[in-house]
């Protein structure tokens, strides 16, 4: 292994370790809201109830779901659970609960691919709970460890394998020296290959709690790459075969053609899972996703394959060289402009373009360091374009003295692009974090923007949420109960409006069936501005009468 690869592989396995072990992969995105019963709470009897646990966002039960156990560990629940209103998962006990201490443990999917587990106690009859009998959450956290360092590995190597290709079939001079650059390629797309099964394992064990003997399960394979993983995947072993195969066909046109597409494949596998695929607006972060892992790719493999190109040649091959410096220049330039438009894109749609959230959290936090290190490669690669390549691309003239500063000036030129490509790979482990960590958009709103406003009404109450209560994608929600709590069932569908009259905006008026008794839910983009928007729900009480409520949301930015 070359001096340049061995850093590569080291500086990436101790920043991976570092912040992994550090800091633990935060799996969680979804996060729980409520549950009923709540943690430590004790009934007085239970016969026959029902007991929830409610997120944030959607979720759904896939291979997991809620269950309930007693403190011998055996089930009291029905075996079965599913989710209402989209974030709600319910399980029925069955009979009548005895005295003592119960635990319920859930294990969902949240909308962006992310397992969610937790576990809560509960009571009934006088007695204390017993809280040893809560689960341990090790195994959760080893999984959660193993799935994000095969996530880091997977970024890196599928990257290096798409970027190199490309460096092989648009960049390099197809001189004799690229054979000792395609290992590069085959062992990335092998790697990224593994790693991947690394990821199913561990989505299989934090989805059932299982461990890895979750993997054997076909249900449960099937569960875990029946959604966005699968096609993600699908996707990913295409484009890694492509390139593999772009290294192997002397045609010309097929072997790029190969590495172009394969690429291509491969970078856009990563937008198909992950947070851009529940990121508002969603057409827009999933393209400007696809294209920043694009550029990522380009700019990284470039690198790398330059690095590898000014080791394996002398300063005396500067003619033969000089193609290579001056297209991988031009190439490198326009990638780092779409990586750092797309990845300010990304960042908006990410924080809601809010620079507090973006401060205040841990995604926001990393995505700001990739921002400074980004910037730190580009102030060197400006430094190198402007100095050193111009220099490095006119041949030398035959006295000495021209020739030692040439030997100079290739020796600053291999120096500085190989820190700039050990910089890239640490951002690459910056990210796959990131890609682990709530956005920040997310990870702001549990705790400061949800709404819910309750008010009185002729035949009992009706409580009003909107979730997140931030511009963009809400899901509201309308629960109308009786005078002891109970959902009353008012009527079939409600009529929902939304206006922000100090904006001058038009109402805009839904139609809503309901989803249980008393239940009515709507998810959509109407609260697009920020402000106070009056929120008019109404429902028929009968031929000619109508109940109709008016609520004050207030919607951040
Ligand atoms: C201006 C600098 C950059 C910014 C603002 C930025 C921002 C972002 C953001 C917000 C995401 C989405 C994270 C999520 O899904 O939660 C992302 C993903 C990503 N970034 Fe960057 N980034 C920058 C530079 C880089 C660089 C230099 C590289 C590598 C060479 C890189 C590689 C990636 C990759 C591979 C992904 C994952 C794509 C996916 O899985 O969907 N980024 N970046």
């Amino acid at each position: 292994m070359s001096r340049t690869a061995r850093q590569l592989v080291a500086g990436f396995a101790i920043l991976v370790g570092v912040l992994v072990l550090g800091t633990g992969i935060a799996s969680a995105h979804a996060t729980v809201e409520s549950s009923s019963p709540t943690d430590g709470e004790s009934l007085a009897a239970c016969l026959s109830c029902e007991v929830s646990v409610t997120f944030n966002e959607a979720v759904s039960t896939l291979s997991g779901g809620l269950s309930v156990l007693n403190a011998d560990g055996n089930h009291v629940d029905t075996g079965t659970s599913h989710v209402t209103n989209s974030r709600t998962v319910v399980t029925n006990i069955d009979g009548t609960l005895a005295d003592g201490t119960y635990v319920a443990t859930y294990r969902v999917l949240s909308a962006d691919g992310h397992p969610v587990s937790g576990s809560f106690l509960f009571g009934v009859g006088s007695g204390s709970l017993d809280r040893s009998a809560l689960p341990g959450a090790s195994g959760d956290r080893l999984w959660n460890i193993i799935g994000g360092i095969s996530r880091s590995i997977m970024y890196l190597a599928a990257l290096l394998a798409a970027g190199v290709a490309f460096f092989l079939a648009f960049i390099h001079d197809h001189s004799a020296d690229r054979w000792r650059i395609v290992p590069v390629v085959r062992i990335g797309s092998i790697v990224a290959l593994l790693s991947a099964i690394g990821i199913v394992m561990s989505q299989a064990a934090l989805l059932t709690g299982k461990g890895a003997s979750a993997v054997t399960d076909t249900n449960v394979l099937r569960d875990v790459l029946n959604q966005n993983l699968g096609w993600s995947l699908a996707l990913l072993m295409i484009g890694l075969a492509g390139v593999h195969l772009s290294t192997d066909i002397t045609n010309k046109i097929a072997s790029q053609s190969l590495a172009l597409y394969g690429g291509l494949a491969v970078t856009v596998s990563f937008a198909v899972w992950g947070h851009a695929t529940e990121l508002s607006p969603r057409v827009v972060s999933l393209i400007a996703d696809a294209i920043h892992a694009t550029a990522a790719a380009l700019w990284l493999g470039g690198l790398v394959g330059l690095v590898m190109v000014l080791t394996l040649r002398n300063a005396d091959s500067v003619r033969s060289t000089a193609g290579i410096i001056g297209r991988f220049s031009r190439m490198a330039f326009w990638s780092v402009i779409a990586l750092a438009v797309a990845g300010l894109t990304l960042t908006i749609t990410g924080s809601n373009a809010s620079l507090h959230s973006l401060v205040t959290t841990t995604w926001g936090q990393l995505v700001l360091a990739k921002i400074g290190l980004t910037l730190l490669v580009v102030l060197i690669a400006a430094w190198n374009r402007r100095t050193l390549v111009p220099a490095l691309t006119t041949p030398p003239q035959a006295d000495a003295d021209d020739a030692a500063e040439h030997a100079v000036r290739w020796a600053t030129l291999l120096r500085t692009v190989r820190a700039e490509a050990l910089i890239l790979v640490v951002i690459v482990g910056l990210t796959a974090l990131l890609v682990n960590t709530p956005p920040a958009r997310t990870a702001a709103v549990t705790t400061t923007a949800r709404v819910a406003i309750t008010k009185r009404v002729d035949t009992g109450s009706v409580e009003l949420t909107v979730d997140p209560a931030i511009v963009g994608r809400n899901t509201v929600e309308a629960r109308y109960t009786d005078g002891t709590g109970q959902p009353l069932n008012v009527a079939n569908s409600m009529t929902i409006e939304f206006s922000q009259p100090a904006a001058g905006l038009e109402p805009i008026t839904r139609q809503v069936p309901s989803t249980g008794p008393g239940n009515f839910v709507i998810e959509g983009n109407e609260l697009s501005i920020p402000g106070t928007w009056t929120v008019t729900i109404a429902v028929r009480t009968g031929d000619f009468t109508e109940q109709r409520t008016s609520f004050e949301v207030p919607v951040h930015r």
